[in-house]
This record gives structure tokens, sequence and C-alpha cells, in this order.
């Protein structure tokens, strides 16, 4: 299975600017934490793995919920699992992080409960990696992971790209279905033919709606925000396109939808999915 090319984006100036804006995704990204972890609170002695963790905000979450449970975050980045390592120093024992692909790397005993927060979705051979993770939790051990639905459904995400449209050189072309990215699990039929091929039972997969607090304290904040994450950065990098006139059109379309607060909430649908080992 060869995850190069998300390992290599990962690593590079996507990576870098995940790191920038960490403190201001888990602000956005809180409600999720919440949604997976506070159902499946893994038990005092119980082991954790958190897949494509990121700089940690779920493992650390679940290591502040649970007592005496021991967590591993992984992830291919290496700039992502340093600030993990440094955010939770002052942990102390049971939680770790590694740089690894998920897809391969196993743990050395088997788990109780693997989680991931957005993290799954990005594997070249999903069947492949489900397997390989199903292989190293325990008989009855739990899988509980979020992922987002169709951009369709997303107007946090969709909407910076309909506004930046008109100032794309092309228009993106929209992935094949099921191709490694942030929509790939879009279709939850698509989730649960790859988990039931990849030998997980009690499959069952939840949608989750409700409206996001994007970071930034005005339009302007917003707009910058809008310009380094998600389907937008991506064209923008790729077509090499000014962002600041995308920012212009940003601060124009954010300034009729921010509340009182000087904050923009715009809706998100995503998956909850569990399963059992
Ligand atoms: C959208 S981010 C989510 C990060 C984190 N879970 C969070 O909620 O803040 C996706 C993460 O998956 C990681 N990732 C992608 N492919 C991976 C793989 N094969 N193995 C481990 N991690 C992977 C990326 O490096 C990235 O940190």
């Amino acid at each position: 299975m060869d995850n190069t090319s998300q390992i290599d984006y990962w690593n590079g100036a996507a990576g870098q600017k995940w790191v920038r804006d960490a403190d201001r995704m888990d602000v956005m990204l809180a409600p999720f934490a919440e949604a997976i972890v506070a159902p499946a609170l893994p038990s005092p002695g119980q082991a954790v793995i958190d897949i494509g963790c990121g700089a940690g905000a779920l493992s650390l979450s679940i290591k502040a919920s649970a007592a005496n449970v021991s967590v591993t975050g992984v992830d291919v980045s290496v700039p992502l699992i340093e600030l993990a390592k440094k955010r939770s120093a002052a942990v102390g024992a049971g939680i770790e992080f590694i740089v690894a692909d998920a897809s391969v790397w196993k743990p050395k005993e088997p788990v109780d409960l693997v989680v991931s927060r957005f993290g799954v979705m990005f594997f070249a051979d999903p069947v492949a990696a489900f397997a390989n993770i199903h292989a190293g939790i325990k008989a009855k051990g739990r899988l509980r992971f979020a992922c987002w639905r169709p951009l369709k459904e997303n107007p946090w995400a969709l909407l910076p790209l309909q506004v930046a449209m008109p100032l794309l050189k092309t228009p993106p072309t929209p992935p094949e279905p099921g191709t490694p990215g942030p929509f790939a699990f879009g279709d939850s039929n698509h989730i649960r033919k790859i988990l039931a091929e990849s030998g997980w039972s009690n499959i069952s997969i939840q949608p989750w709606d409700g409206d996001l607090v994007l970071p930034g304290g005005s339009a302007s904040e917003t707009a910058d925000f809008m310009l380094e994450i998600g389907p937008l950065s991506r064209a923008i990098a790729e077509q090499d396109v000014d962002p600041s006139a995308v920012k212009v059109a940003l601060i124009e379309a954010l300034q009729g939808l921010a509340g009182d607060d000087g904050r923009t909430r715009l809706k998100a649908a995503a998956w909850i999915v569990e399963a059992e080992a």
C-alpha cells in the first residue's frame, strides 16, 4: 500500500499549517472530541490508539477524561507529532506519540479501543489499513471515529471554495469517489463495506449535524483561516492563485454571516462510526 503522497502532504506545507493552526482547529473541532470520547470512555487499565492523531487533541482529551488509561497517538506527520509531544509533556506517563503509517504500524500489545478524529480517510488501500488496525485490537475491542460527510453537506468547507471559484484558474476537479482525502468517507455504504471487508462487526454509522464556530474574531481573521485549511487552500496552492484577491472576496461574503460576537458559524455534517473487533 503506497501512502507516499499523503505522507509527503502532511509533512510539507499542510503539516506546517496544521501546526500553526492547531489551537484554533481544536476549538473548531472540539464538538467532535466530545462526540467521539464521551460515549466511549475507556475503563481504568485499558489501552487506546488514536489514529491520525495530528497535534494530539483527542488523545489528550481521553487522557484527561479517563483515569489510569494509556493512550498512543499515531500519525505520519513529523511536525504534528512533535507538537503533540510538546503539548503532552506535562501529562507524564500513560501517553505517547509515534510517527508511523497507521495502515502498517502495529502496537506491541493489542489494545481495547481505537479512536480517530478525521484521521482515517487518507489511506490508499482502506480495506488493508482497517484490517491492520483490526489486527492490533483485542477481541470485542471497539473502534470509534468521526469522518466528514460529502463536501456539498459541509458549508464550512464548501462556501470558501464557492466564493473563490471566479478567481481560480480552473474549477477544482472533484476527486473520484473514495480517493484518499478529507471527504473520502462521505458515503456511509462505502464505510460499511470497508469495515465489513476488513473484519469489523456490529457497525453503526450515525449522522452528526451542527454548527462549527470558525476561528477568527472578525471577517478578516476568519478569511485568513479559510485560506489556510481545506479544499480552498489546496486549490490556491495547486493553481498558484494570488490569495490576497481571494481574501477580499471571502471578507465580503463573511461580513453578512458573522454573529454579534464577530464569529462565523457554518453548518457541518459528519458521520460518527462505531464498530467492534
Ligand atoms: C485532518 S487531520 C486530523 C488530525 C487530528 N486527528 C485532529 O483532529 O486534529 C488528519 C491527520 O491524519 C494523518 N494521517 C494521514 N494519513 C495517515 C496514515 N496513513 N497514518 C497515520 N496518520 C495519517 C495526517 O498526518 C493528519 O495529521
